[in-house]
């Protein structure tokens, strides 16, 4: 496994890779390496000659009140965990990718304003302007995302279709914790009691599931719910709940096709994200 600091380097690498026909598999990450990561990585393994992982806290997509300073890093953990199963591992530092005169951004339209886009402005855009950035650098075959963060595979998957970007966008199933909550890096923030409690995202997903399986279509009612459930956790906030086309990510009324349940919940003062496909027409 080779540690990469520039984008001249990692180009040369690859180009010698590329044309021996190989093929590259890239996982864009900020570090901080859980399964959810892990299992990114080991589908690019399976599905490439070659993995190239990247570990960088893109600051632009942070708003100035978040958490870009105290984002959890710890990159000799982080390349131990990578150790068997990436070939390269790019670290660039921030001065790589946005030197002074930096002043290109991508915005994905429409959808970037919605959902966690109205928490946090500016956020998508900072996430597709560092994608595209590494997705120029890296030029692979295949990148893969998580499900968890479903908007921003979507924002991706759109940007890459708008630009041409010639490259298959994978998105794996969110990975768990045996209670169900969907792992993530910030769930280290989480106070002992609070990551008890953080596990009312997935409880609320999967009533939402049964509510849809026993005949509930009113994506009102379905809300109201899951207001109602979430309410009963002390340290929880909802920050949304939203019900949209699997696809276009616009709003449904009634689960009459498949739909996404997204939900961003404050635990405490972290705030958390999941998502389930709610299936139409499957009474359990
Ligand atoms: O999902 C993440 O970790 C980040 O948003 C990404 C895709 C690596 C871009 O910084």
């Amino acid at each position: 496994m080779k540690l990469v600091t520039t984008i001249a380097v990692l180009r040369q690498e690859l180009g010698r890779c590329r044309k021996k026909g190989r093929r590259i598999g890239f996982v864009p990450t900020m570090g901080f390496l859980h399964e959810g990561h892990l299992s990114l990585v080991r589908q690019a393994h399976k599905d490439n000659d070659v993995v190239v992982v990247s570990i960088f806290v893109n600051p632009i997509q942070f708003g100035p009140k978040e958490d870009f300073k105290m984002y959890p890093r710890d990159l000799k953990r982080d390349t131990g965990l990578l150790r068997g199963c990436a070939d390269f591992v790019f670290v660039p530092p921030a001065r790589e990718l946005y030197p002074d005169d930096f002043c290109t951004f991508v915005e994905v339209r429409g959808l970037s304003g919605e959902y966690c886009g109205r928490t946090r402005p500016g956020h998508f855009t900072g996430v597709a302007t560092v994608v595209a950035k590494l997705l120029n650098s890296v030029a692979p075959d295949t990148a893969y995302f998580g499900q968890k963060d479903a908007q921003q595979a979507a924002v991706i998957r759109k940007m890459v279709g708008d630009l041409n970007i010639p490259v298959n966008i994978k998105v794996m199933p969110t990975v768990r914790e045996p209670d169900g909550l969907a792992m993530s890096s910030r769930n280290t923030y989480l106070s002992p009691k609070e990551r008890q409690e953080a596990v009312v995202l997935f409880q609320a997903l999967k009533s939402a599931e049964h509510a849809v399986g026993t005949g509930l279509c009113d994506t009102q009612k379905i809300r109201g719910m899951l207001e109602d459930f979430i309410a009963h956790t002390p340290s929880a906030r909802i920050d949304y709940i939203e019900l949209v086309d699997r696809k276009t990510f616009e709003r449904v009324k009634t689960i009459d096709r498949d739909a996404l349940l997204l939900l961003a919940v404050y635990i405490g003062k972290t705030r958390l994200i999941d998502n389930t496909l709610l299936r139409a027409g499957r009474r359990q």
